[in-house]
C-alpha cells in the first residue's frame, strides 16, 4: 500500500478518502466502475487523483490539458513506461527493451502504413469479401450471429492482412491464436503478474502462464515468411522482379528494416503479437459500437446505403470511393465520440517533476491520464452532445468543419493526440469503413430483440460494447 501514498500527496485533490485503508477499500469497490469516480472528480476539479489498487492515478481534464501534454518529450512524460506498467510486456511477451522501450516497430508502422494504404486496399477488399462470406451467411432468411465475437474474428483477419499478409491472415489456427492472445494476456497479467513481486514476475510468466507458449507458436507460423524473406535477400533485386505483395506487410517491413539479430521468427513474433494486441480488439469494439447504432436506427442505415451505392457507382470499389463516403466517416466519428472505449487516454508516467501551465506539480513517478468524457460531451462543440447524430460531421452540417474520423483534436481524443496519437488510425479507418460499406450493401440487419440497443460493459476505465448481443442478418432485399 506504500505506493498508493508515496506519489502525489495533498497538492492534487483526491476523489474519495485519502486515509490509506479507506482509499484501498474505495479502490477495491470502484474497480468495476472507475469512470464514476472520474465523473465525480470532473464535477469539482481539472486535476484530481483517484485510488487504484496499486497506486494513485492522476486524471487531467481533457478539455484543458490534452493540448498541453500532447507533445511533451518521452524523457519527461513517458508513454512507453506507462504502457510497460499497464501491460508488463517485459515479463510476458519478451524483453521490454525489445518490444516496448525499443519500439522500432511503431516507427516502421507510422512511416510505412500511410504511403502503402492505396496499394493495400485491394488485398483488404478481398479479405472483407472472404471473411463476410465465411462468417455471415448470405441467407434469404434472418440468421442470428453473435455480434462481437464474429466481428473480432473478421477484424483480426483484416488487420492481419496488413500485419502478416495472405494466406496466413486467413489461417484458422493462426487467427485462433492471435485473437485469444489478448484475453489470455490480460488474464495472465491480472491473475499472475500484477501482484507478484518484480523479482519473481519473469519466473512466474515463463512457468505459470500460457503466454510464452503462444509466442513460440506464433513464431512457428511466421517461420515460412522469414525463410521466404531470407531467400529473397540472397537474390538480386532483379530476380525479385515486381513482386510487391510480399513486401507490403508489417512483418516484411520489420524483416527488411530490423537489425540482423532481430530477424528471427521469435523476435518477429513478439512484435507481431504486440501489433495484434494494439489493433484487433479496439478496432472490433469501434466497429461493433457503430453497427449497434445502425441496427438500432434503420433510417441511418438506409441513408448510408444510398451514399455507398452512389460512391461505388462513381469511383468503382476503390479506396477513393471509401474516402468519399462522408456520411460513413461521420457516422464512425460520432459513434467514437459517444461510445468511447474508455474514460481515459494518453497515459503517461512522469519521469521527472513536471509543472502544468496552471502551476500544478506532477511529481516524478506519478501515473497520469487525460479523461475524454468531458471533451466529448462538450455542448459548446457538440450541440445536444447526448444525442447520437451520425451525420453531424458531414461538411456543411453542424460540426462540418471538424476533422474526420481518423483526425484527432483536443475535442476528440479516442486515438490520443500529438506525438503518440495512434499510428494505425488511418489504416483502422480504411479497414472499418470498407467492412461497413460491404456489410451495408450486402445485408439487411436487425437486433434479435427488435429495437433494443444492448448496453455496454464497463471494466474499470474500459468500456466494451455489449459482447453477448445477437444481430440478425439476411441477404439484402
Ligand atoms: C479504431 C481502432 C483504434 C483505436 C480506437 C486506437 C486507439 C489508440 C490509442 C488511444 C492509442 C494511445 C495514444 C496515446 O496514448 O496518446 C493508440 C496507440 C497505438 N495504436 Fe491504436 N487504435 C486503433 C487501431 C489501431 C490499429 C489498427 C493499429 C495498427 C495498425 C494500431 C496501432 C497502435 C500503436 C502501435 C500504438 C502505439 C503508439 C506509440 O507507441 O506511439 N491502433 N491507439
Amino acid at each position: 500500500m506504500e505506493s498508493i501514498y508515496s506519489v502525489p500527496k495533498a497538492a492534487i485533490p483526491a476523489v474519495g478518502p485519502t486515509n490509506p485503508i479507506a482509499a484501498y477499500i474505495a479502490a477495491f469497490k470502484a474497480s468495476s466502475n472507475t469512470q464514476k469516480m472520474i465523473e465525480a472528480g470532473l464535477q469539482k476539479y481539472d486535476v484530481f487523483r483517484i485510488p487504484l489498487l496499486t497506486r494513485w492515478h492522476i486524471v487531467l481534464s481533457g478539455k484543458r490539458y490534452a493540448e498541453e501534454i500532447k507533445n511533451v518529450q518521452e524523457e519527461v512524460l513517458s508513454f512507453k513506461e506507462a504502457m510497460e506498467e499497464i501491460i508488463d510486456t517485459q515479463y510476458l511477451i519478451g524483453s521490454a527493451a525489445a518490444v516496448t522501450r525499443n519500439a522500432s516497430q511503431i516507427d516502421f508502422l507510422a512511416r510505412q502504413l500511410g504511403p502503402n494504404l492505396s496499394e493495400m486496399f485491394e488485398a483488404l477488399k478481398e479479405e472483407v469479401t472472404l471473411s463476410s462470406a465465411k462468417y455471415i451467411p448470405l441467407s434469404e432468411d434472418w440468421t442470428s450471429i453473435p455480434a462481437y465475437s464474429t466481428i473480432v474474428r473478421m477484424v483480426s483477419q483484416l488487420a492481419n492482412c496488413m500485419i502478416v499478409g495472405s494466406p496466413l491472415c486467413r489461417d484458422d489456427g493462426y487467427l485462433d491464436l492471435v485473437t485469444l492472445f489478448l484475453s489470455k494476456y490480460i488474464e495472465a497479467r491480472r491473475r499472475k503478474i500484477a501482484y507478484t513481486p518484480a523479482i519473481l514476475k519473469g519466473f512466474v510468466a515463463r512457468n505459470f502462464t500460457p503466454i510464452p507458449n503462444m509466442v513460440n507458436k506464433t513464431a512457428e507460423y511466421l517461420r515460412p515468411i522469414v525463410e521466404g524473406q531470407q531467400k529473397k535477400s540472397t537474390h538480386s533485386s532483379n530476380d525479385i522482379g515486381d513482386d510487391r505483395s510480399q513486401s507490403q506487410t508489417f512483418v516484411t517491413w520489420l524483416y527488411q528494416e530490423m537489425d540482423a539479430h532481430e530477424r528471427t521468427p521469435l523476435r518477429l513474433a513478439q512484435r507481431v503479437l504486440s501489433m495484434n494486441f494494439a489493433s484487433i480488439h479496439n478496432s472490433a469494439a469501434v466497429f461493433t459500437n457503430a453497427l449497434y447504432e445502425l441496427a438500432h436506427e434503420p433510417l441511418y442505415f438506409l441513408a448510408l446505403r444510398e451514399e455507398i451505392e452512389t460512391m461505388v457507382e462513381y469511383h468503382g470499389w476503390t479506396r477513393d470511393a471509401i474516402l468519399n463516403m462522408e456520411k460513413l466517416d461521420s457516422c464512425f466519428k460520432e459513434s467514437q465520440r459517444m461510445n468511447v472505449l474508455g474514460s481515459i487516454s494518453m497515459n503517461r508516467i512522469a519521469m521527472e517533476d513536471y509543472s502544468l501551465s496552471d502551476g500544478t506539480r506532477i511529481p516524478k513517478g506519478a501515473f497520469i491520464s487525460v479523461e475524454l468524457l468531458a471533451p466529448h460531451q462538450n455542448a459548446a462543440i457538440y450541440p445536444n452532445p447526448g444525442e447520437f447524430r451520425p451525420f453531424r460531421f458531414v461538411k456543411g452540417a453542424e460540426n462540418g468543419n471538424a476533422n474526420q474520423f481518423a483526425f484527432p483534436n483536443k475535442d476528440y481524443l479516442p486515438f490520443g493526440i500529438g506525438k503518440h496519437a495512434c499510428p494505425g488510425r488511418f489504416f483502422a479507418s480504411l479497414m472499418l469503413k470498407t467492412l461497413m460499406a460491404h456489410i451495408i450493401l450486402t445485408y439487411d440487419i436487425k437486433f434479435e430483440d427488435d429495437g433494443v440497443k444492448p448496453s455496454p460493459h464497463w471494466y474499470g476505465t474500459f468500456r466494451l460494447p455489449n459482447t453477448k448481443a445477437v444481430l440478425q442478418f439476411r441477404r439484402r432485399k
